[in-house]
């Protein structure tokens, strides 16, 4: 980088829009942006994100205490480019100084429209159907042919009850006649109320119901939530829908479950070591695999982009962001 002037980095290619915000809430300010198709490297992120006071960053950034002690104390801001944010070292950020902001909200239709395809496809084996008639093996509409199972009126658990998961349980509930249960540390009597939803624990949900769909963010205590214990309580039947973080689930055993035939199938967005799969899960039976993309509509992302400008610029102009991250 040749020039002197103040540089913000952001770290993938965003909506045009993100960047204009940024041009005009910032005159003057280089916006620098990684054109690359992949992430940076942690030490390029430390080596192109020295002397910036802002970082526009994404799940993909590792952002640990080495990026942040690296960066201090010209980093001022890191906008995540997400709701989630298991990426970032907080406690890091906030000895640093460095105010941590996410994109809550703009997301949450988005990604609950993905949950609830991932859910329908299963239930109704769509991938597989269309693998059929692609392939030319439809030999005609016959009674006993590609069956699948009924979504309306079947038991949907919740595991993570935010706003994602609040407006799967609202479509299911209201689309599908769907009863609902759901884990959560406190009770939502909204949750009761308008859907007649129940609160369990993780275990009843598990052997009650016909989907289960994942919706916590993942921390150091839902890491392998989802495990081989976890895995046996499901009904033999029922499927498991990630769009949250796939370390929430233990890859591996949900390999064993699909292969055994302990749980009838599994739709998921998100993996434990993305882009990577466990070997297997390609080839695993009764299984929907999309490539991460929960929050990716236009209307979404450039909704995530606004949030993040408004908040670099906020903190550059000494504000403080709507959007600050304050606790897991
Ligand atoms: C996407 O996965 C997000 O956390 O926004």
């Amino acid at each position: 980088m040749s020039s002197t002037a103040t540089r913000v980095l952001v770290t993938r290619a965003v909506p045009d829009d993100t960047l204009e915000l940024l041009r005009v809430g910032l005159p003057g300010v280089e916006i620098d942006v990684n054109r690359k198709s992949r992430p940076l490297t942690p030490r390029e992120l430390i080596e192109r994100g020295r002397g910036c006071p802002a970082i526009l960053c994404t799940l993909a950034d590792r952002m640990d205490c080495e990026v942040f002690a690296a960066l201090a104390p010209d980093l001022k801001v890191a906008a995540q480019f997400a709701v989630g944010f298991n990426n970032i070292d907080l406690d890091a950020a906030a000895a640093h100084k460095v105010v941590v902001t996410n994109t809550p909200g703009v997301l949450t239709e988005a990604t609950a429209e993905v949950a609830v395809g991932l859910i329908l496809a299963c239930a109704r084996r769509v991938v597989e159907g269309d693998a059929i008639t692609r392939a030319g093996r439809f030999e005609g509409w016959a009674p006993m042919f590609h069956l699948g199972a009924s979504v309306h009126g079947k038991t949907v658990g919740i595991v993570g009850a935010g706003r994602i998961g609040r407006r799967v349980a609202e479509i299911m509930h209201d689309g599908f006649r769907c009863e609902i249960v759901y884990t959560s540390r406190s009770e939502h009597a909204d949750w009761e109320r308008v859907l007649s939803a129940r609160r369990l624990p993780l275990r009843r949900l598990l052997e009650i119901s016909d989907f289960v769909s994942v919706h916590c963010p993942l921390t150091p205590q839902t890491r392998h939530l989802i495990d081989a214990t976890a895995l046996s309580r499901m009904q033999p039947t029922a499927c498991l829908i990630n769009t949250a973080r796939g370390p929430v689930v233990d890859e591996a055993a949900l390999l064993d479950a699909l292969y055994s035939g302990r749980i009838g199938g599994a739709g998921l967005d998100v993996y434990e070591r993305e882009p990577d799969l466990t070997p297997g899960l390609a080839q695993a039976p009764n299984t929907v695999l999309l490539p991460h993309v929960g929050s990716a509509t236009r209307e979404a992302r450039d909704a995530m982009g606004r949030l993040c400008a408004g908040a670099i610029i906020d903190v550059m102009r000494g504000r403080t962001p709507p959007n600050v991250v304050t606790d897991r």
